[in-house]
Formats: structure tokens, sequence, C-alpha cells
């Protein structure tokens, strides 16, 4: 494997330079006209899941097998010993694994290792810092890619980008509205990190909408408005739906964690029952300029979006859905094919 150190990993898309991106971007197009069925041939990729998943898990599965390849799917939740992350820790607790024993183990057998480590909640301070999966890519000889952390979900966004072009053609100059909605169970921030510096360092200018107490994380934010400087964007935010969406060519929604209740669910529900009103509806994206939505799924119908908007002409979401599959065919074929 003659891989570059810093990109032999797809922890954060924002560690990738732009050219190879760009590159996986174009294969990405390729590959849904064509077939290449012999591309990973005798390559193993492990797919370990510690969180439930519906779109990740089955698009990979599936982009693996038609580049015949063969997956290892593994439930983490049922199928591993519990793994420690911690360096150096005394291990007399429940976990007899450590991640870098299990990533030493496992990459004496697969090519890539895939992982969407286990869910976050503990406190902000920490889950921030994405130990479980920083561990996996430290300890792992073959590449690992992130399939969705407490702070990136590089896979979703490769996906949005996908969209974004195939939509709107080249993003520079063009205006994404990024939109906090309402849903009973609060999800994690991680789809709007990663979409948020892609976009900005596409030259996307972004209007962000959320209530006052769910802003994203400060190091994410910090970096998106150095990307916006770079790239020629610009970044606003706004704590009202509407001033968000006016003109804006495409809206993402999705429903984040507020940082100021993280851990604690009982008060973040709390919160949430304030805000029934962050919907996404007919007569706001109105307000766009022919305006499309997009979500990374699942969504909560007519809680987060309205059936008339999800089933109508604006929405973007099964496209979305789709382009995980060919912009995750392309990543493995650039980082494993022959
Ligand atoms: N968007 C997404 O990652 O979906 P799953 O959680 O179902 O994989």
């Amino acid at each position: 494997m003659s891989l570059e150190p810093a990109r032999k990993h797809l922890v954060r898309l924002s560690d990738w330079p732009q050219e190879d991106l760009d590159r996986v971007l174009a294969l990405s197009r390729t590959l849904r006209q064509e077939a290449r069925p012999g591309a990973l041939a005798s390559k193993s990729i492990g797919l370990l899941f510690f969180r439930r998943s519906l779109r990740t898990r089955a698009s990979f599965e599936v982009a693996i097998g038609k580049l015949g390849g063969q997956p290892v799917n593994l439930t983490g939740m049922s199928d591993l010993w519990e793994l420690e992350d911690r360096e150096g820790s005394i291990m007399d607790g429940r976990a007899p694994e450590h991640i870098q024993d299990a990533a030493a183990v496992l990459s004496s057998y697969v090519d890539a290792l895939a992982i969407r480590p286990a869910p976050a909640g503990r406190t902000w301070d920490i889950d921030r810092k994405d130990e479980t999966i920083k561990s996996w890519a430290r300890h792992a000889r073959v590449p690992v890619i992130n399939m969705e952390s407490a702070l990136w979900h590089p896979l979703q966004a490769l996906a949005d980008l996908l969209t974004l072009e195939e939509e709107l053609g080249k993003l520079q100059g063009k205006k994404l509205s990024i939109v906090w909605v309402h849903s009973p169970m609060a999800a994690s921030a991680s789809v709007v990190h990663s979409l948020l510096l892609s976009a900005l360092r596409k030259g996307m200018h972004v209007s962000l909408a959320h209530p006052p107490s769910y802003a994203l994380d400060p190091g994410v934010l910090d970096e998106a408005r150095q990307r916006a400087e770079e790239s020629g964007a610009s970044l606003q935010t706004f704590n009202k739906l509407e001033d968000a969406i006016d003109d804006a060519q495409v809206v993402y929604a999705r429903s984040w964690m507020s940082l100021e209740s993280y851990g604690n669910p009982t008060l973040d529900a709390s919160h949430r029952s304030r805000l029934t009103d962050w919907k996404m509806t007919e007569k706001l994206l109105a307000r766009g300029s022919e305006c499309k939505l997009m979500h990374a799924m699942p969504v909560r119908r007519n809680v987060e979006v309205t059936d008339e908007v999800l089933d109508g002409p604006r929405s973007l979401l099964y496209r979305q859905a789709e382009n995980r599959l060919h912009s995750q065919k392309a990543l493995l074929v650039d980082l494993l094919g022959s």
C-alpha cells in the first residue's frame, strides 16, 4: 500500500486535499454509469458498527459487492468484545480488549476498516475529542474510514457534495441554508459539521439557522470562518428560520443536540418541546430561490419536514441516499483499487 500518511485514513473530509476530494467526486459520477466488477477483487473491507444504521451499512455492503470485494460485517454492539480506547489504561473494568489490539489483529485480515463508533453523549468536552475513531486510525495498519463519529460524518458530506454539484453545478457563490428542525430525539451535529466545512471550502455562501441554545461546536465554527475566508465564501448565523432561507438555492434540514443540555436527555427534551414550530414546510421553502430540500435521513415526517415537501419536487432526499452508494464506491476504488 503506497498511500500518503495524510490521506491514508478518512476521519474527516477536511483533512483531504481538495484535488483528492474532487477526484473522488468525479469518479463517483463515472461509477454511477459504469460497472467495475473487478476493482476490489481479493480485497476485504471490515465494517464495524457500534451504532444503528440503515443507509451507511446497506450502501457500503452493496458498494463492496458491486466492486468484487468482500465485506466483513461486524455489529460491534453484539459481535465484538467490549473495547477500551484509553491509551495506557489499566484494563480492570468491563472491556476485555483494547482497540490497539483489535485494530492490529483486524489489519492482518482486511484491507480497510470502516468504523461507526459507539453512541456519544457523555460530556461534549470528552466526546468532541473523537478519541475512539482516532484510536482506530492510530493503531490500524490499513486505511480507516469514519462512518460517523461524534464530530464528523465524512461519508454523508461526500454524498451531499455530489448531490449539490449535480443539482447546482459549480458551487462557488451558490447559497446553502443549513437549518435546525425540531425532533423529539436529539441527533448528532456530525452531519452538519462535515457539510458546513465542505460547502464553505467549495465557496458556497452558507446561512445557518438554529434556536439560540443550539449553536454548533465553537471549534468547528472557528474552522468554518477560516474556510470561508480562504475560499471567498460567507457564513451568516440567524435565530429565525425565515431569515436564513431567503434566496437559498438549497436548504439542508437537520435536528442536532444542544451543547448546553448535552448528556442530559431530560433537559434537552424539555428545551425541544418548545421548538415544534421549527419545521420545514412548503411555505417556508417558497422563500428560497427555486429552493430544494436536503436531509441526511432518517427523517421524521410531519415533525421535521411535512409530507408535502418530502413527497414533492423540492425533495433531494432519495437522490442523496442513492449517492451514498456511488460516492462510497468511488472512495473505495480510490483508496484500494488497482
Ligand atoms: N445518513 C445516515 O448516515 O444514515 P444511517 O444512519 O441510516 O446510516
